[in-house]
């Protein structure tokens, strides 16, 4: 079965039981949840898990791409993708268990024509607060999955949710490679190798509404989630993910190219899985219709680091980055194309933006590398092994290596990263630079009477608000806020419409007249920025962080002050909207 072929098989599956295919959604997150990217098929349905009816009806199907980025070193092993495709079927308070066990077990035997003795499944073995789903094991052995292949499992195994929103239960299903158990407790837990999986079916019958409180849910959903690519690798490989047709022609390019034959060194194949693994992730994230673009903030940075390592890579096989525009344009002509719209439509744009990032860090690159060398030469003859702070912002600084670049040439040399001390750097550097760009801190307070502190509010909504409107690329680069009226700097390329204006109003008012609670929580810095809140400068807050949120529309680590409910600011009008610098808009803004 090639790609093609199993997203039809999927999708006909489905709509032969009812469902309805709802398409694909952008992989950037939508601005408002403060998530950088699409990680499930389920992200765009929370409202509708949550209780929300949907258009299209109570049973919905699709094939969505997802980006996980929190294990891109991981990268390089025969199945880790940072980019991969997720089909997906939903039952919103219909069918349960019964229906989604017989149809999952039809799928692998009779439509994938998985052998029995290859599957495994795995079921929540209960806690204090929900119970062993022996429903599911009974059902599950009742579809036909062989008893001995069917493992309970506590909570961090089989228990779906995202930091908040629908979540419950879930069941795992695993293929059993032809790797040896790798003790006699070996199960789907194991991260041996033995088991992979394949696929998920969630119950999802709760709301996280925080860390550690759930709320049952009023209807009881299912969302399923099997992986595209390694159901790919198990039909026709022997589950290599980069073997199977999406990955094909890239790796015969970047074999011809290198001269080199993949599978032939662990090294080598290595570096040929991760250029074809981020340049796929790079084109569809160029070519969604949110279009990201490379950048030091947020997802933006993501991607920046996603093409910087792949052109690091390059340069081990010894091969030009000229090839990465081939690459983009066969997984745009050849791959997804046909499937996602967009990519075919923005293909220049995609290869423009490709290019202008490679090009960026090729001058610096061979210099870097040439202080890095120099570097580690000083190091040996100090008998040191750690790189200090002022080594490595400088090659973040002069020669534009993300810092994790900077981690993977140590680590693959023997050294170590003082990471504490290039954020230390990182720090004093953009402090200065905000001093010098806004001459005041506290988030532009100058003094924080009660209108200053409404305003203050005002800058978070005007923020998130931008995001809907523009997109999820707009960040806060500065701010001035005096009794009189608020001054809000961004990044944006462009000069506001006047439509664009009076959409960012307007969703700013409704917020207020909405009366949204504002709250903090004081966390780790870490669980801040995992959290996906939004912040100016990363590195300029101190480990344990205040973070404030408007309801669910905005995020953002902050000192504060702010005002309780956002039903406390009048009503908000743009006054003004101009260029501040190269890149950056200034909107100034009053209450009226
Ligand atoms: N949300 C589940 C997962 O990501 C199934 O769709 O595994």
């Amino acid at each position: 079965m090639t790609s093609k072929e199993l997203r039809k098989a999927w999708l006909d599956f489905y709509k032969e039981r009812g469902h309805v295919d709802i398409g694909v959604a952008s992989l950037i997150g939508d601005g408002t949840t403060g998530v950088m990217f699409n990680v499930a098929g389920m992200q765009p349905l929370m409202p509708y898990l949550l209780g929300k009816e949907h258009p299209l009806g109570k049973r919905l199907c699709n094939v969505q791409g997802c980006i996980r980025t929190n294990d891109i070193e991981s990268v390089g092993d025969s199945s880790h993708t940072t980019f991969f495709e997720m089909m997906g079927s939903w039952s919103l308070g219909d069918y349960f268990k019964e229906e989604r066990t017989k149809w999952s077990f039809e799928l692998l035997t009779k439509v994938f024509e998985m052998p029995v003795e290859r599957l495994a499944t795995t079921v929540f073995e209960g806690n204090e607060s929900v119970p062993r789903d022996t429903e599911t094991a009974m059902l599950r052995e009742k579809s036909g999955f062989l008893p001995q292949n069917i493992f309970f499992l506590p909570k961090e195994d089989n228990w779906w949710e995202l930091d908040r929103g629908p979540c419950g239960p879930d069941s795992e299903m695993f293929y059993i490679t032809d790797k040896e158990a790798c003790c006699n407790n070996c199960t789907p837990a194991c991260d041996c190798g033995r088991y992979v999986e394949i696929g998920n079916d969630v119950f999802m019958q709760y709301d996280r509404i925080s860390d550690d409180k759930y709320v049952l849910l009023d209807k009881k959903n299912v969302d399923t989630g099997w992986g595209l690519e390694r159901i790919l690798a198990f039909l026709n490989t022997d589950g290599d993910v980069y073997l199977t047709d999406v990955f094909a022609g890239a790796i015969s390019i970047l074999e011809e190219k290198s001269g080199k034959k993949y599978k032939e060194d662990e090294n080598v194949t290595a570096s040929i899985r991760i250029i074809a693994d981020h340049i796929r992730t790079s084109v569809m994230l160029l070519g969604d219709e949110k279009h990201l673009v490379p950048s030091n903030v947020g997802a933006g940075y993501i991607l920046r680091r996603l093409i910087r390592r792949a052109v690091r890579h390059a340069r081990k096989l010894n091969i030009s980055t000229e090839v990465f525009s081939e690459l983009a344009a066969n997984f745009i002509d050849n791959v997804y194309g046909d499937f996602y719209n967009e990519l075919k439509n923005s293909k220049e744009f995609v290869l423009n933006e490709l290019n202008k990032e490679i090009t960026k860090f090729e001058k610096t690159l061979n210099l870097g590398i040439k202080e890095f060398d120099k570097l580690v030469k000083r190091l040996d003859e100090e008998n040191s092994k750690i790189i200090d702070g002022n080594a490595s912002f400088r090659l973040y600084d002069t020669y534009g290596f993300p810092i994790e670049l900077t981690e993977e040439l140590a680590k693959e040399k023997g050294y170590i990263v003082d990471i504490d001390a290039f954020n230390e750097k990182f720090k004093e550097h953009q402090e200065k630079s905000r001093t010098a760009a806004t001459g005041t801190f506290k988030g532009g307070l100058e003094s924080s009477g009660e209108i200053e502190t409404k305003y203050h509010t005002a800058t978070h909504l005007l923020n998130a608000a931008l995001k809907v409107v523009i997109g999820p690329d707009v960040h806060q680069r500065g701010s001035n806020i005096t009794s009189e009226r608020m001054r809000f700097d961004f990044s944006c390329d462009h000069k506001l419409t006047d439509e664009e204006k009076q959409k960012t109003e307007d969703l700013v008012n409704k917020w207020i007249q909405d009366g949204i609670d504002v709250t903090f929580e004081v966390m780790s810095k870490d669980k801040a920025l995992k959290s996906g809140a939004e912040c100016m400068f990363i590195e300029k807050y101190p480990d344990e962080v205040k973070v404030y949120s408007i309801g669910d529309i905005s995020k953002e680590l902050c000192g504060g002050p702010h005002v309780k409910n956002t039903n406390e600011l009048g009503h908000f009008k743009i006054v003004k909207e101009e260029a501040s610098s190269a890149g950056v808009r200034r909107i100034k803004a009053c209450f009226d």
